[in-house]
């Protein structure tokens, strides 16, 4: 289904000659659109604003009945549209009996590729990485509904130099672990990776072992790949968890497996003139890139030592994603910190004509830090602090905690269920409402609560609703043969949110801003709320349309948490 605002500037462009330009009106008593095309109309045709507004006015008055009940002309010549409530009723019983809620789909079936979460193998995951988890499953699913093809890529750190020091260490200080004989949990990882990057600093000897089992490693050496699998088998256990947990799905594809396609990228942006020899080092030097010293900023392919960077796995990446994917739409998430990496690696990829704005589109999606409620910082990163997964297991505590008390009769199993879904999909649903390239403040107490802009709040919405169906006891079939029916202004302004889903959907896609659904199904519990109040369902001789209204309101908020990755609960 078109958004109401296309429908009506299809309608009125004839009128005008011209394209009409229709947006929402920002108030109620202003209507529900405006028309703003008669300033500029004046302007061209050396004429009086509001005479030509007037007269428009009459135009749509008469000829767009169906569809507007009045016109009123305001100010220097806005025209203030409002809509006929039998239209909207009859666009809203369309909508429920969609299996996509009207939400139209993209037939051509294109190619989104997602990349997020991307942690680092004998690190743990820490706050950026769950923000990055959570902004990425949001926009995945998202495109998902859609019916975009999407490939959902974890680009785990899983090559590099900190594995040659830990194949070095474990090899000469914990065979135990190589031959099975001991347990490796992702906490004791982390100590042995510690400990190695000590020794890697202070013993010249250890660093050169070091060096040379990376070669080792590139060189495919039966022993170093063997270790290398096992230290990835132990971090990958950890991630699940938290995956596990959150209910998030990727397909994991490192570093290490764009490793070989490295020299053959580097020999390609050589031909293409793209690279310049500096100490030894290949360099692409592009166009308005500087150094703080304002000199030159190289992007480095190739050191002197012949290892590979960060840069050339990426350049890599991006050339498989578009050559051998063949996708359509390439999305990067991680925090601020990379944008320049990005913008580096997008430039210097185009200019190796390894894609082009035309044909494939790709965006970095950034964010912010992660706060503290006292402002710093937070931190997980290096273990000092609480783990991720702790993080999670508290928020999820405390939900039991609020369930314990308020539904003591519960069983136990139920609480478990409830607080699992309430204590990740508020940590979910805390980050996404953020816009995403503010700080957010990590405060449980606020994500928790029961009012506001939380997961809770709404999820109670859908709950409430839920309770409506058990009071009038009628089931959804019999509701669903029922027309819509819109009389009271809050039963209008209800109506009105709903079927601008489309538009939160559409705007959270082209801007790739999952708080723009948020602040969605916030407004819509707030609707609702108000409709509540202001309508009696059960009983009135109303009854069956508005039960028609509060299944709507609820397949909206269910498909909208869904979107962002968070569930809902059938009483709490
Ligand atoms: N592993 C990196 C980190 O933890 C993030 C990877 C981002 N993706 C990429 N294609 N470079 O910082």
């Amino acid at each position: 289904m078109r958004s109401i605002k296309e429908i009506l500037e299809e309608k009125i462009s004839p009128l005008l000659g011209t394209s009409a330009e229709v947006t929402r009106s920002t108030r109620p008593e202003f209507g529900h659109y405006q028309v703003n095309n008669a300033m500029k109309l004046a302007k061209e045709r050396k004429q009086n604003p509001r005479a030509i507004a007037m007269e428009l006015k009459e135009q749509i008055e008469q000829g767009l009945s169906e569809w507007v009940e009045k016109a009123e002309v305001a100010g220097p010549g806005f025209i203030n549209l409002h809509l006929q409530k039998s239209f909207l009723a009859k666009e809203l019983d369309e909508m429920v009996r969609d299996r996509h809620l009207g939400i139209e789909q993209n037939h051509q079936k294109q190619k989104v590729i997602v990349e997020f979460s991307s942690p680092n193998i004998a690190k743990p995951l820490h706050v950026g990485h769950l923000r990055s988890t959570i902004i990425g499953e949001a926009i995945a699913r998202l495109f998902e509904f859609y019916d975009y093809e999407v490939l959902r890529l974890n680009h785990v750190g899983d090559w590099g130099t900190q594995f040659g020091m830990l194949i070095a260490y474990l090899r000469e200080q914990q065979k135990e672990v190589l031959d099975g004989g001991l347990q490796v949990s992702c906490d004791l990882l982390l100590k042995f990776y510690k400990e190695s990057k000590q020794l890697f600093d202070v013993d010249p000897a250890f660093k050169k072992r070091a060096q040379e089992s990376v070669v080792e490693l590139q060189a495919r050496d039966e022993e170093s790949v063997k270790i290398w699998e096992r230290i990835c088998d132990i971090s990958r256990q950890g991630f699940n968890e938290i995956y596990d947990l959150l209910g998030v799905h990727l397909v994991e594809r490192g570093e290490s497996f764009y490793n070989p396609m490295l020299q053959e990228v580097c020999a390609e942006c050589e031909k293409e003139g793209l690279v310049t020899e500096s100490d030894g080092a290949k360099c692409i030097f592009l166009e308005g890139y500087k150094t703080q010293e304002d000199k030159p900023l190289p992007m480095i392919l190739q050191k002197s030592d012949g290892g590979f960077n960060y840069s050339t796995t990426d350049v890599a990446a991006l050339r498989h994603r578009v050559r051998d994917e063949k996708a359509d739409w390439i999305i990067y998430i991680t925090d601020l910190g990379q944008q320049l990496h990005f913008k580096m690696v997008f430039d210097a990829t185009q200019k190796a004509g390894y894609w082009s704005p035309e044909k494939v589109r790709i965006d970095h999606v950034t964010f912010g830090l992660v706060l503290n409620p006292d402002g710093k910082k937070m931190k997980t990163r290096e273990g000092d602090n609480e783990q991720l997964i702790d993080l999670i297991y508290r928020a999820i505590d405390k939900a039991k905690g609020i369930f314990k008390e308020r539904l003591p009769d519960l069983p136990e199993s139920e609480i478990d269920h409830m607080a699992r879904v309430i204590g990740t999909g508020a940590i979910k649903y805390a980050d996404l409402s953020t816009k995403r390239n503010n700080d957010y403040i990590f405060s449980y107490d606020k994500m928790l609560q029961f009012e506001g802009n939380t997961a809770v709040a709404i999820i109670y919405s859908y709950v409430r609703i839920q309770s409506i169906f058990k009071k009038a006891g009628v089931d959804l079939a019999e509701v669903e043969k029922a027309q819509m029916a819109l009389e009271h202004p809050s039963e209008v302004a209800l109506g009105l949110h709903l079927r601008r889903f489309s538009d939160a959907l559409e705007a959270m896609r082209e801007e790739l801003l999952p708080n723009r659904l948020t602040e969605y199904l916030y407004e819509l519990s707030d609707h609702f709320n108000a409709f509540f109040r202001d309508c009696q369902v059960v009983g009135s001789s109303e009854e069956k349309p508005r039960l028609l209204l509060c299944t709507l309101t609820q397949k909206v908020l269910k498909q909208g948490l869904n979107i962002l990755g968070i569930e809902t609960l059938e009483r709490m």
